[in-house]
């Protein structure tokens, strides 16, 4: 298959292949997808200010997170159901991020089981995204088996107490069909039925007491203001995702390229800061690095990948978004990706 060469083209092409009810779900957002599109829009309309004559004959794109030196700041932000995009589902998924050594992030709502990921792509780095469960057995379930599968932290959802309405899955009726395996849930349901077996009560206390009976480091995904971040901290998280959950949940929230200087100012010397939300481009994952996060997870664009050529195509993806990044790198005059700070960028706002 001759892959594209841009992550648009990508979109454009697992639109013409998917079917309307899988294409909907993964492109969709919230109401009147207005956060969706803003999420791109606000990179886009966030000026870098190159510096020249600048010794940029060796770019470092290596990033640190959880402690850890990792050669690039990507990962694969976790999705739910990948089997309606392949049929080698998530394991396809992890090995395009593992041929590219990006994380891959696992969803509580994935097809594959946490030891099956593991059995399958053993050198994928990789990270368990969870929704806490009503039924904490299932919760704990999932949480050991993900810690004994050699997954290395838990990204922990905090943005879904009940789901945003999807308009585009109301239009096209859209369940997840009986005979797609779903690891917390159960099949043959829509997924605001899956929600419904999360837990709405969940609050910081418990979010504090996860996080001191976890194994493994937790993150806290789904953070948009400064007070909700000092509030992770203080429960224990090692790091905070800054989303808005890819535009799916409430509309008109902030963009994450919006919400994370804030969020940065506020904690970002204490815990590693991720942004997910419309990295659609290298330049796109500088100004995130130039803003204070650590590593950006990119959604749809992984899946996108998968849809148009499987693990190749996933890899492809991520490949473009590195190379892209690293003329960034040179032509911003900042080879050195973690010593990015706020003066190469000019925000058009507060
Ligand atoms: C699940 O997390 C979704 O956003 O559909």
């Amino acid at each position: 298959v001759e892959l594209p060469e841009t992550l648009a083209d990508f979109e454009r092409l697992a639109a013409e292949r998917l079917d309307a009810g899988p294409h909907g779900y993964f492109a969709g957002g919230a109401a009147d997808e207005l956060t969706m599109r803003a999420s791109e829009e606000a990179w886009r309309r966030i000026q870098i200010r190159p510096r020249v004559l600048v010794d940029v004959s060796e770019r470092d794109p290596s990033t640190t997170l959880l402690g850890e030196r990792r050669p690039h700041p990507l990962i694969v932000a976790p999705m739910a159901f990948h089997r309606l995009v392949h049929p080698e589902a998530e394991p396809e998924t992890a090995r395009g991020a593992a041929a590219t050594a990006t994380p891959f992030c696992l969803s509580t709502l994935a097809t594959t089981s946490p030891a099956d990921l593991a059995a399958a792509v053993p050198d994928v780095p990789r990270w368990f995204q969870l929704y806490v469960f009503k039924d904490r057995g299932v919760t704990s379930g999932l949480v050991e088996a993900a810690a004994d599968s050699g997954f290395e932290a838990l990204v922990v959802t905090v943005d879904l107490p009940v789901q945003g309405r999807r308009e585009r899955d109301l239009r096209n009726a859209f369940r997840i069909d009986a005979s797609v395996p779903s690891v917390g849930g159960r099949s043959g349901l829509s997924l605001p039925e899956m929600v419904e077996q999360f837990d709405a009560s969940l609050t910081w206390d418990d979010l504090g007491r996860l996080a001191d009976e976890s194994r493994l480091p937790v993150i806290v995904k789904g953070v948009l203001t400064p007070e909700d971040a000092r509030r992770a901290v203080a429960a224990g998280a090692a790091g905070v995702v800054v989303s808005n959950h890819g535009g799916r949940q409430l509309d008109t929230v902030a963009a994450g390229a919006e919400a994370l200087p804030d969020v940065a100012e506020e904690v970002g010397d204490e815990v590693d800061l991720i942004v997910d939300g419309g990295i659609r481009r290298g330049t796109d994952v500088l100004k995130a690095m130039a803003l204070g996060a650590r590593a950006v997870m990119v959604g749809r664009p992984a899946i996108w990948g998968l849809a148009v050529g499987g693990a190749e195509g996933v890899r492809r993806v991520l490949e473009v978004l590195l190379a892209e990044l690293d003329v960034a790198l040179a032509l911003t005059g900042t080879p050195v990706a973690a010593e990015l700070d706020a003066t190469s960028v000019q925000r058009p706002y507060g």
